[in-house]
């Protein structure tokens, strides 16, 4: 089985990410991690990348003001000279033009911290609780030029309980996004294989 090449795009702590990377330790998973980039230099799972071994860029979206394909122009041209072939967005907090998504359309995916379609954006966990929803959970999904709006691949829940506030449902669910990504990811690479 030939694993595809494998680019991760963060914006902050990266725990998702470290989760893909543990997964992708075993020669068995489909996708071979070969570039973790983050359009915020400072990104703390830049240096958990560098300690993995896996090859980092840093794209200060600031530098490019408000003309976002400009920032995603250079992104685009980083992927391809890293030779990559999947996208996994995991806490990457730029809205992506259609201009990038659809060059990567069918390659990319994303983990949304709600049970998709309900909460896309920001604010999930709250506005579940202002909801009055018994559960919360995450899905991963094809990215699509609507915000948080293709296609599922997975989803997985937890009960809400009394007394759960944003945080406390935030740290309770974030495992539960780590067990999830790795596995929704490596069934997005057999779909790409599928349709090769
Ligand atoms: C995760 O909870 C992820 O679901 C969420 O950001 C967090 C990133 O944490 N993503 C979004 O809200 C995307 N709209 P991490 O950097 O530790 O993986």
């Amino acid at each position: 089985m030939t694993r595809l090449n494998l680019a991760i795009l963060i914006s902050g702590r990266g725990s998702n990410m470290e989760a893909i990377l543990e997964a992708a330790q075993d020669p068995a998973y489909p996708a071979k991690p070969v570039l973790v980039l983050s359009n915020r230099p400072d990104a703390k799972g830049l240096e958990t990348a560098r300690a993995a071994g896996i090859a980092t860029a840093a794209i200060d979206h600031k530098t490019y003001g408000k003309d976002r394909e400009a920032f995603e122009r250079v992104v685009h041209e980083q992927l391809t000279e890293a030779g990559v072939e999947i996208i996994a967005l995991a806490g990457f907090m730029r809205v992506l033009t259609p201009w990038f998504v659809n060059k990567w359309q069918g390659r990319m995916v994303n983990i949304h911290p709600s049970l998709l379609p309900k909460y896309k954006g920001l604010d999930t966990h709250q506005r579940a609780l202002d909801a009055g929803d018994t559960e919360a959970g995450c899905t991963v999904h094809w990215v699509s030029p609507g915000v948080d709006d293709g296609e599922i691949i997975q989803q997985a829940s937890l009960p809400i309980l009394p007394g759960d506030t944003a945080d406390s449902l935030a740290a309770r669910l974030l495992p539960v996004e780590h067990q999830l990504y790795p596995e929704a990811l490596s069934k997005a690479c057999a779909d790409i294989q599928t349709r090769a």
